[in-house]
This record gives C-alpha cells, structure tokens and sequence, in this order.
C-alpha cells in the first residue's frame, strides 16, 4: 500500500495530507500495551508535525491521521508494517485544508479499557463527539434557539467551523437516521431534525483559506440526487463553496433529465450530487450511477469533475468508482480543495 498525494506536486508548502483506515487487531493488546503503543505514537508524530486520532474497539483499529505528506508517508511506512494488526484497508487518502486535530498528537479512544487515563482524556478532549447525543435530543426536539446556542458555545471556545461540521455536524445526521431506522423518531422528526441541523451549518463561519485565492475561477452545481429529500450535505457545501470563492449554483432535480438540462445551461466545472446525510440508500446506487452518466452526457465538453456525498460515502459503504464518479466524499470539509485539485489534475492530462 503506497501514498500517493498527488496535490503535493503543485505546491506542498500549503497542502496537509490526511488519511484514514481500519485494521483488525492481531492479539488482544492489554491497556499496557495500548498505552505503550501510543505514547511512543504521539512522540513521534509530534516530531513529525503529525496529529490524528485512533480508536480500538472490538478487536479493531480505526485511526485517522494528518499531517504533512512526506511527514505521513514516513510514519506510514511503519504502521503498515506493524505487525500489531492486519487486514489494513485504506478508507481514504486525500488532501485538506486544514488539521480537525490540531490539538492532538493522537487522541486515542479505547472502549474496551476505560481507565481512567483514557475515560479522562476522552471526556476532557473528545469534546464534539460527545455533544452528537446532545444535538440529536435539541434536533428532534425542533429546538432550534438550543441547537444555535449550542454551537455557538463550541465556537467561542475556540473550535472551528470545519471540526463542527465533521466531527459533530455530520456524525449527529447519522444518528438521526439510526433513531429513525431504530423506530426512535418519525420521519418528521427526521426530516426536522436535519433541517435543524441545516440552520445550525449554515451559522457555522467559514474562514476563506489561501487556497480559496487559486480556486475562485472554477464554478460548481451543487445537486442533491433526483428526487432526494434530504439536503444536508448540498446545503453545507453551498456555504464552504462560496467562502471558498467558487461560482455556485444550486439544483434540486426531480429526474435525471432535470438535472441534465440544468448541467447543459449552466455547463459548471464540477457537479456535486449529494445523497442522505441521515440514511444509506444501497438500493439507489444503480440509479444513482445511471444519474452520473447522463450528466456527463449532457455537458461532455466542460464537465470535468463529478463528486457524490452522503452516508452511504461517508461511510465507505460505496465509492467513487462504484458509481461512475470522480471522488466520493467522507465528510463536506476540504471537498473545496479536494475538487479544484481533480479539476487541474484532469485538465493536465487532457487540456
Ligand atoms: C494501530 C496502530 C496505530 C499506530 N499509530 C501510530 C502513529 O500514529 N504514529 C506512530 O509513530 N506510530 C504508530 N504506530 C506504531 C508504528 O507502527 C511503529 O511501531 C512505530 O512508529 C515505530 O516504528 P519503527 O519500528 O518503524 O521505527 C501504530 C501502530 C499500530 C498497530
């Protein structure tokens, strides 16, 4: 397994590589051990300019790291080879424009070993994920003035916009769809909750990066997929396209035809279809694919980067290439980037 950051090549001053994966733990590790493995981890990830996270639960490893490309490739090397775990599977590797965990060499949660070392760490530094239970309760209770004072606790103590927008925003879309699936909450409350969350998105602030600078010439249509009530992600994507200087436009299609007509128009850059933030739609993603074809069909000379979202995605239950895409996102944040890379990579290739 090799990391290739291709982004890198055009200006690496700026860029920080992230990646993620999970893996299966070879033996049982005691909290000893987990220990051991973790502060020298954090050593030599904060000698690196290295931050993540890593969770072990169940016999299984998720860990999510970012960093500096050379500086990840490096640590890479090593935990690919580590013979700790195994059944490694890459889940993502791409570009972002900023750290969620700067504050962290590595947060480690370990739910079968909740020492207090760990129980402690988490609670004091977890802080977004354990507000996900507390936003779903305001979000089904349609409370949208405890939804916006929530998040505007979270900001004046210092979190940013994209760190609430992955690490709570998104995650509590998800829970929504489990109460939902779990017979918890009505499709109303689903539907009000998501749009709480919608308004709570929308009064998070967006800092324009430098990169914003390189992006503005590019333009995207921001759809959600033909006939898909829930718009979460498009909604989130419209305000960091526009922070981010990019021409957007918005569509809500009804079909496939819609959508095409509108893609023949307006004839963007980069197409965005978003899919349900709250629930994954296995069943559409032969539509969805079908979708994806037709839109390049409709503008075959400028149309240069498609991109899908949603749960189904987030949760690499289905990729890009599944679908016909280009890139599939894990979360709305760094997608700003992550685009206007692909638009110029494939532009190289083939002006
Ligand atoms: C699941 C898992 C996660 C790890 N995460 C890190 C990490 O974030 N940073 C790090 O330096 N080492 C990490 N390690 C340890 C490395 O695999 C390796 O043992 C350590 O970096 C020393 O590398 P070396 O033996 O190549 O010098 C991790 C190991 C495992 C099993």
């Amino acid at each position: 397994m090799s990391l290739e950051f291709q982004a890198a090549e055009t200006d690496p001053t700026n860029w920080i590589g992230s990646l993620a994966y999970r893996s299966k733990a070879t033996a049982d590790l005691s909290a000893t051990e987990l220990q051991g493995l973790t502060s020298n981890a954090r050593l030599r990830n904060r000698k690196c300019g290295v931050t993540g996270m890593l969770i072990h639960q169940d016999g299984q490893f998720f860990q999510k790291l970012e960093g500096p490309p050379a500086s990840l490739k490096h640590i890479w090397a090593s935990i690919s080879q580590d013979p700790r775990h195994d059944d490694i599977e890459m889940l993502s590797e791409h570009i972002v424009p900023a750290r969620l965990f700067s504050d962290w060499d590595l947060l480690v949660y370990n739910s079968a070993n909740a020492s207090p070392a760990f129980g402690g760490e988490l609670a004091e530094n977890s802080g977004l994920f354990s507000k996900v239970p507390k936003l779903v309760d305001l979000a089904l209770g349609g409370d949208d003035i405890g939804t916006n004072t929530l998040i505007a606790s979270l900001a004046e103590k210092g979190w940013n916009g994209d760190a609430i927008l992955a690490q709570l925003i998104e995650p509590t879309a998800r829970a929504l769809g489990d109460a939902w699936l779990a017979d918890d909450c009505t499709e109303l409350d689903l539907t009000m909750g998501l749009s709480m969350l919608q308004l709570a998105g929308h009064a998070v602030r967006h800092r324009p990066t430098p990169e914003a600078i390189r992006e503005t010439k590019y333009s995207i249509l921001l759809a959600t997929a033909p006939g898909e009530p829930h718009m979460l992600g498009t909604s989130m994507l419209a305000d960091l396209f526009t922070d981010a200087g990019w021409h957007v436009d918005m569509a809500f299609p009804g079909s496939d035809e819609a959508l095409a007509n509108q893609l023949g128009a307006q004839q963007p850059d980069a197409l965005d279809i978003g899919m349900s933030e709250a629930l994954s739609r296995e069943h559409t993603l032969a539509t969805l694919r079908e979708t994806i074809q037709q839109s390049r069909e409709a503008s075959p000379d400028h149309l240069t980067v498609v991109s899908v979202g949603g749960r189904m995605f987030a949760e690499a239950a289905a990729t890009a290439a599944s679908v016909g895409a280009d890139h599939a996102r894990d979360s709305v944040v760094g997608t700003t980037v992550r685009i206007a890379e692909l638009i110029r990579q494939k532009r190289q290739i083939r002006p």
